[in-house]
């Protein structure tokens, strides 16, 4: 391996095929104000908080930090069943949770909602499991493309237009999760 030259070589973090449209300062304010809104809820309660992988891990791990209560948490891998082009909103689960949920308030930690689909029916399996509450916490929600309407969002970060995003956690063909903020893929060909 050689040493990357910063003239010569443009580093991932400047890609000149991204554009930032959150900061990494943008965004820690933004986790800090929704720990404090998850705080005040759940003051009492059992809390789980399930990050759905592998865009939410980062948004998980800030989170996290910004709820100041006792409470557990757990992952969940699934896999949408894409018909063609368009998403029949079955999910496959590819690693399930660890741990019962009976009784517990389990808050979804999603990266992104875009169609509604894939949150849709994760709340219906994890909700046929006797959880006390469940509620969804999402970083970016993508209004436009939203095909069920009905899914309520309990913690939205930002609402984003119909562009699509890399970074802090999200991916292009698994590239682009360790930005430290937010940007639009210029030309996605090129991602
Ligand atoms: P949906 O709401 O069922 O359509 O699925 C949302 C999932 O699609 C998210 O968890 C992401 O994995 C992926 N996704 C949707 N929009 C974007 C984007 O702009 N960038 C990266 N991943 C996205
Ligand atoms: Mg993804």
């Amino acid at each position: 391996m050689t040493t990357s030259n910063a003239t010569q070589h443009e580093t991932e973090f400047a890609n000149s095929n991204l554009e930032i449209l959150f900061s990494k300062q943008t965004i820690q304010e933004k986790v800090a104000e929704m720990g404090r809104m998850i705080t005040a809820d759940y003051a009492g309660k059992e809390l789980v908080l399930v990050g759905v992988l592998k865009g939410s891990c980062v948004f998980m791990a800030d989170l996290m930090r910004e709820i100041d209560l006792p409470l557990t948490i757990d992952f969940m891998s699934v896999s949408s069943y894409k018909d063609g082009t368009t998403s029949s909103g079955d999910v496959e689960i590819i690693k399930d949770l660890s741990n019962p949920i009976r009784d517990k308030h389990v808050l979804i930690v999603e990266d992104i909602v875009d169609t509604g689909l894939t949150l849709t029916r994760l709340e219906e399996i994890l909700g046929s499991r006797g959880a006390a509450s469940i509620r969804l916490a999402t970083f970016l929600d993508k209004p436009e493309p939203r095909i069920k309407k009905e899914l309520e969002v309990h913690y939205t970060g930002f609402q984003i237009p119909n562009k699509f995003v890399v970074g802090y956690g999200l991916d292009a063909a698994g590239r682009y999760r360790n930005l430290p903020f937010i940007a639009v893929v210029k030309d996605p060909s090129a991602a």
